[in-house]
């Protein structure tokens, strides 16, 4: 994702996309709704527009499925809800909000969580809606080419929200279609709470996008929290710290944070991440390349 390998079009397309879920979010906070509505309504736009990877535009299993993962949590409970490999929920971070205010659990899989989901009266659709035939032609393409399971271009897009609301409570949601290719019922980071979905209070709300074998690992949106709560870290530097950590294991990706103070901000280590962010103040802001 740089200048070179997205047109004029494709730029505006993602910029407008963005601007849609930003505005989404935004509007929730302006008219006095909480930090974990905004960011499920910024999160419900992106899964709905097919140029990210979530809900509608999610990549391709290696046998030509759509399986998508979402969490979300909320920093003044941390209250969390999470699913993964469901196929005919719309919207993932809606089902995951569900798990977390309407059941006992914190995690749900698969069929389990799609009855749970029809229980719940959360809106199913035909698997059909989540396809879209750019990603289809780059499962034939990692296919075609043996390209390897994180090689660049198929990958991530991943996306996510954090948001800070007028009574200082954050929340994160995150919502992914995970790896083109993927295989074995492989589930990644996004829905996992504390690997690439952390909420809290005390310290931050965090989404992460990026190569979700390392990003468990490091437990990245935990450890971020963990050290600006328990080592006293700023954030942008605790981020950095950790995206390094997830360098030396050999992952790359991108986060995003919202800290109760009001201070937000992002980091990635890939040559783009799609991003947005605004405030009370009027900031209003979109980003695809590696500039900041
Ligand atoms: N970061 C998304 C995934 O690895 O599934």
């Amino acid at each position: 994702m740089t200048p070179e390998t997205m047109d004029a079009a494709g730029v505006a397309a993602h910029e407008a996309a963005l601007g849609v879920a930003l505005d989404a979010g935004r509007d929730v906070l302006f008219a006095g709704g909480s930090a974990l509505e905004a960011v499920c309504a910024a999160v419900s736009a992106l899964e709905d527009d097919p140029h990210f990877n979530a809900g509608r535009g999610a990549v391709f299993t290696y046998h030509g499925t759509n399986e998508l993962d979402a969490a979300v949590m909320d920093g003044a409970t941390r209250g969390a809800g999470a699913v993964c490999g469901v196929t005919h929920t719309r919207n993932p971070v809606s089902l995951a909000r569900a798990v977390m205010e309407k059941s006992p659990h914190v995690f749900l899989s698969g069929a389990g969580a799609e009855e749970f989901a029809r229980e719940q009266g959360v809106e199913m659709v035909d698997p059909d809606w989540f396809a879209t035939e750019a990603r289809w032609q780059q499962l034939q393409e990692l296919k075609a080419k043996k390209l390897g399971w994180f090689d660049a271009g198929l990958k991530y897009g991943t996306v996510g929200a954090v948001a800070v609301d007028a009574s200082g409570h954050v929340a994160a949601a995150t919502s992914t279609g995970g790896l083109t290719g993927k295989r074995w019922g492989r589930i990644g980071d996004s829905p996992l709470i504390g690997a690439g979905t952390y909420a809290d209070d005390r310290a931050a709300a965090i989404s992460c996008t990026g190569s979700g074998e390392q990003f468990i690992r490091a437990a990245v949106a935990h450890e971020i929290c963990a050290r600006m709560r328990i080592g006293g870290e700023r954030p942008q530097a605790a981020t950095e710290a950790v995206l390094d950590e997830v360098g030396a294991m050999g992952g790359v990706g991108g986060v995003i944070y919202a800290t109760p103070g009001g201070e937000t901000g992002f980091a990635f280590t890939t040559p783009g991440m799609f991003r947005g962010r605004a405030d009370s103040a009027g900031l209003r802001e979109v980003g695809i390349f590696g500039e900041s």
